[in-house]
């Protein structure tokens, strides 16, 4: 059975992405901080839950021993939004974007860097969950955006640097979760898609296995 690691599972896209993996028969490991969510995410969904804040390196090394020594798929998908509401960068608070980095940027290169064995042993798949801020100007997104653009160019260098390993940035597109309200605080987001509408994407890149590079779920949404 193919085994995935999902950082941030106990809700939004990684739960939505871990139950899809379950029903096709792959073993899942997923995190997240609150570990009575994560708890019930992982009994609803059926994957293996492993409580713990990504940017902690013993959870990392917590995650990397229930991985084990293969790993078929690493979905960076944990992620931060930073200040609420999104402030300009002209009086963003360094240490929260320090913070920001933190998790967006950093977690996920060390936990890529601690299981790069494990993938490399079945020429495995790394994810790395973008946003179309990481390319667009978007005023007060700034923060985020910044860190999703570094993380896809980790993705993209990662990619050239292991042609044996498939390893792709997606952007999902807008998806109604906590972050998104987060985002949009006070505001109605009820037209947003849930994040199952995203999944299809994420299972056709593992099927297609295209080349290494940026994605977006509405291109590979798609009909050809
Ligand atoms: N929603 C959108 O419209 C949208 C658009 C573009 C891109 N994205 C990206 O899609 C990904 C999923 O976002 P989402 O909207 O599904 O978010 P979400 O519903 O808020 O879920 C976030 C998940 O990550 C976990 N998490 C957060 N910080 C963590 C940490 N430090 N360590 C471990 N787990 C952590 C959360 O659990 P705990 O809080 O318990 O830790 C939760 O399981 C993110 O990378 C996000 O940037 C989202």
């Amino acid at each position: 059975m193919p085994v995935a690691l999902i950082t941030g599972a106990s809700a939004g896209l990684g739960k939505a992405l871990a139950a899809a993996l379950v029903s096709r028969k792959w073993t899942v490991i997923g995190d997240g901080r609150d570990a009575a969510a994560l708890t019930a995410a992982a009994r609803e969904a059926g994957f293996t839950p492993v409580p713990g804040d990504v940017a902690d390196p013993a959870h990392r090394a917590d995650l990397a021993a229930a991985a084990g020594p293969s790993l078929d798929l690493l979905v960076n998908n944990a992620s931060t939004l930073g200040v609420s509401p999104l402030p300009p960068l002209g009086r963003y608070p360094l240490a929260e974007l320090e913070d920001v980095y933190r998790v967006n940027v950093f977690a996920p290169l060390a936990l890529t860097q601690l299981l790069l064995p494990a993938l490399t042993k079945t020429g495995g798949t790394i994810v790395g969950v973008s946003s179309d801020a990481a390319v667009e100007a978007y005023e007060g997104w700034g923060g985020y955006g910044s860190a999703k653009a570094a993380l896809d160019q980790l993705t993209a260098v990662l990619g050239t640097e292991h042609p044996d390993l498939a390893v792709y940035a997606v952007d999902p597109g807008d998806m109604r979760t906590a972050m998104h309200q987060l985002a949009f605080p006070g505001e109605d987001i009820s037209d947003r898609p849930l994040p199952g509408a995203s999944v299809p994407a994420f299972l056709r890149l593992l099927d297609e296995r295209p080349a290494s590079g940026r994605y977006r779920a509405a291109d590979l949404l798609a009909p050809a």
